[in-house]
């Protein structure tokens, strides 16, 4: 099983490389490495560190580029719904409405704030393996596109909740095409022994189920096997299969009209450029382009991703033992796809004048009191003084939505750059904000002499 471990160390791309692959970054020689056009150390400079950079134009480009490669491979009828649990900011949700996406959502907060970025109803699917009735009584009151229903229990409760509201509910069976997509243990959704969606063996009865329940209006079927998936054979494998349980749902008589293709496509976390949109988009025409299906698709890691960084400072740079270590103010609480999945992200120091300086390995950090706080170990860098600014990469998507505020630290700032503008658009929150909703019952509070 692959996993996010990344380059062997020694064979990791510096920082030149690292900015090379990403047309969005710069290096210039005196503002420092620039997203867009705005030098990230005046961000940090106004709001302190860590914080969360984003680039609009960027996320723009590349739902751009999705579109140009579906278009090109015969597909540009395909409905993109953003991934919002990638990076649920209203701003990044603001960009993608504004360029026409719609959105998947995993959850009545999800459905919430996609509706209050402006995204219609009727653009917004609704996946997720445990979707309680209140969130599907929202979702059904709001109008929702479509429900990708992932269990027999869920129709029936669906069923209800349609009828209850005296609407008629436009919904894809989630199934489960039971394809290994060679990504992390803890990101694949498609193998059998996964929670997620309907067994290949119960689809049949299970839409014919859904096709005799009132309120509902069964339409197609969707799949999603995985995130981070780096090859396109998985997808082919599965695209293979799903045009084949179309075939036979159709030789049953049933209508299948929309088929949702998931999320998935992974990111070059290094110096590559990542899975081929047209390598992609070539399997998706190849299975399901002649099928007089309405295609739909999920994406969110390969829109926003590469689009956004974590710009952290130096607290200290010390040494214990042989180890040298450089303990950074953003930690495991901020960005915890190291920690959680042993991911592997680029780590550029902003500077011009440091990136350039002659490189030794070191032990990157967080102050959180965990030994799995670590960014990166045996990473090649130049000396890293106390204040240096590094940015770490890609980290536009499963990085703020996934941050806690363990160890009492205050969720980081964030900032939306858009061509040579930005502006804020989290501030960094109070250290009195982490308790402001807490309170302390009044017996613990009362004197000895009060309670007698
Ligand atoms: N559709 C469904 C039903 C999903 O469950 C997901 C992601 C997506 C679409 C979007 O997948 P994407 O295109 O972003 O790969 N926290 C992990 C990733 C978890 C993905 C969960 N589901 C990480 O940091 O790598």
């Amino acid at each position: 099983m692959a996993d996010f471990s990344g380059p062997l160390p020694g064979a990791e791309p510096d920082s030149a490389a690292l900015i090379a692959a990403r047309p969005h970054l710069t290096m210039d020689a005196e503002k420092g490495l620039m997203l867009e056009g705005v030098a990230l150390a005046e961000i940090a400079a106004d709001l302190g560190s860590p914080v969360w950079v984003y680039g609009a134009d960027t996320i723009r480009t590349r739902l751009a580029a999705l579109r140009a490669a579906l278009t090109k491979a015969g597909l540009g009828g395909t409905d993109i719904h953003y991934a919002v649990k990638a990076n649920d900011h209203l701003a990044i949700l603001a960009v993608l409405a504004a360029a026409g996406a719609g959105a998947d959502v995993v959850s009545g907060g999800e459905l919430a704030r996609a509706r209050h970025a402006g995204i219609p109803a009727a653009h917004i699917v609704y996946s997720g393996v445990g979707k309680s009735f209140r969130d599907l009584t929202l979702a059904v009151s709001e109008g929702i596109g479509q429900v990708n229903v992932e269990s027999r229990e869920e129709l029936a409760m669906l069923s209800a909740v349609a009828v209850a509201a005296g609407r008629q509910v436009d919904l894809v069976l989630r199934v489960n095409p039971d394809v290994d997509a060679k990504t992390h243990a803890k990101i694949t959704t498609g193998l059998a022994e996964n929670k997620f969606g309907i067994a290949w063996a119960e689809v049949e009865s299970v839409y014919a189920y859904a096709g005799s329940l009132p309120g509902l209006n069964p339409v197609g079927l969707a799949m999603h096997i995985g995130s981070q998936i780096v090859s396109t054979e998985p997808f082919d494998t599965a695209f293979a299969r799903m045009a084949g349980m179309v075939a036979r749902l159709r030789a049953a008589g049933h209508t299948i009209s929309r088929l949702d293709c998931g999320g998935g496509i992974g990111i070059s976390y290094e110096a590559g450029t990542g899975v081929s949109l047209d390598d992609y988009a070539g399997v998706m025409a190849k299975h399901l382009g002649g099928l007089g299906l309405h295609l739909m698709m999920e994406p969110g890691r390969w829109l926003v991703g590469p689009a956004g960084v974590l710009l952290s400072s130096v607290i200290i740079a010390k040494k214990t033992g042989n180890r040298d270590f450089v303990v950074l103010d953003a930690a495991m609480n901020d960005l915890v796809r190291p920690a959680m999945y042993d991911a592997w992200h680029g780590i550029v120091p902003v500077a011009a004048a440091v990136a350039a300086g002659p490189q030794a390995p070191v032990d990157i950090v967080g102050p959180v009191c965990e030994t799995g706080d670590t960014f990166a170990k045996d990473r090649l860098m130049p000396a890293l003084g106390p204040d240096a600014l590094v940015a770490i990469l890609d980290a536009g998507a499963y990085g703020a939505v996934m941050s806690s505020t363990y160890n009492a630290r205050p969720f980081a700032a964030a900032a939306l750059v858009d061509g040579d503008r930005w502006t804020t658009i989290t501030p960094r929150q109070q250290v009195t904000e982490l308790w402001s909703r807490e309170t302390v019952p009044a017996w613990l509070t009362e004197t000895a002499g009060e309670t007698g």
